[in-house]
């Protein structure tokens, strides 16, 4: 799979969105990058609900699937497992630290079909569509989740899946007088963006959008995607021949 060579892109390059978009993805750097070497604490906390999300996605041998904001790949092991040797893995994180742990997983365990790559997930283009993409805990730090999503959108194939999980201020119920300082911490620790709403962005961009689950009170919730067979919105990624390729 050449997923190397970069297209021209239908949306607009990183440092073209604006100094607010620039600001937010230099602090996601600094933070993730901080964090990068302690991520492995907290890595199993979420294990259960990102499984069942990639259950969700039926993963067939073959599939070739893309995790966005991968981290230090904690989704790796479980995805490659639903993909068998056949299948391709390609990882983005814009987090050049988070990256190298990613890449140093995939060494370890000798994946030869997973592919790690440093990128801006809004901006990132390849040479072919995906059959899946897994999010798990990174569109609300994105600095523009709906772009993102629209970008998730444009590299899936016609049919493609997207399973979502992602954290959220408290809707209903006590834990709401709660939300002004837990999104305080969230801003400091991860970088959370406030002005992302991925539940109504996944629900505008894409053609199905289901609530799976929700978990920790309903502050964490799975989403599970699917663009259309035949839908090309958002500008298509690529060309017959990439697809046929
Ligand atoms: C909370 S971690 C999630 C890691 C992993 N997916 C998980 O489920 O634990 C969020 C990740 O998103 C990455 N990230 C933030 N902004 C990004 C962007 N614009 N493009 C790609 N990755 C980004 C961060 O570097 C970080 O590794």
């Amino acid at each position: 799979m050449n997923t190397a060579a970069s297209r021209n892109a239908n949306t607009a390059a990183s440092s073209d969105r604006g100094q607010g978009y620039t600001d937010h993805l230099e602090r996601s750097q600094r933070v993730w990058d901080r964090w990068s070497d302690w991520y492995g604490l907290s890595e199993k906390d979420f294990e259960p609900i990102r499984e069942r999300a990639i259950d969700r996605l039926d993963l067939q041998d073959g599939d070739h699937v893309l995790d966005v904001g991968c981290g230090p790949g904690v989704n790796f092991a479980y995805s490659r497992s639903q993909i068998g040797s056949e299948g391709q893995l390609v990882a983005v994180d814009y987090s050049p630290a988070m990256v190298e742990n990613a890449t140093d997983r995939v060494d370890q365990y000798g994946w030869e079909n997973v592919e790690v790559r440093q990128a801006d997930a809004t901006t990132v283009d390849f040479d072919e569509q995906f059959d899946a993409v897994i999010a798990t805990l990174s569109l609300g730090v994105m600095p523009d989740a709906h772009s993102t999503i629209e970008n998730i959108y444009r590299l899936l194939a016609p049919g493609g899946r997207l399973a979502v999980v992602d954290v959220r201020p408290a809707p209903s119920g006590p834990l709401r007088l709660l939300n002004p300082i837990i999104w305080r911490v969230f801003r400091w620790y991860a970088n959370w963006n406030p002005e992302n709403d991925v539940t109504e962005s996944l629900h505008h961009v894409f053609d199905e959008c289901e609530l799976a689950e929700t978990v920790f009170g309903t502050t964490a919730y799975a989403m599970d995607c699917r663009k259309s067979n035949g839908s090309d919105r958002f500008g298509g990624c690529c060309s017959q021949s990439d697809i046929d390729r």
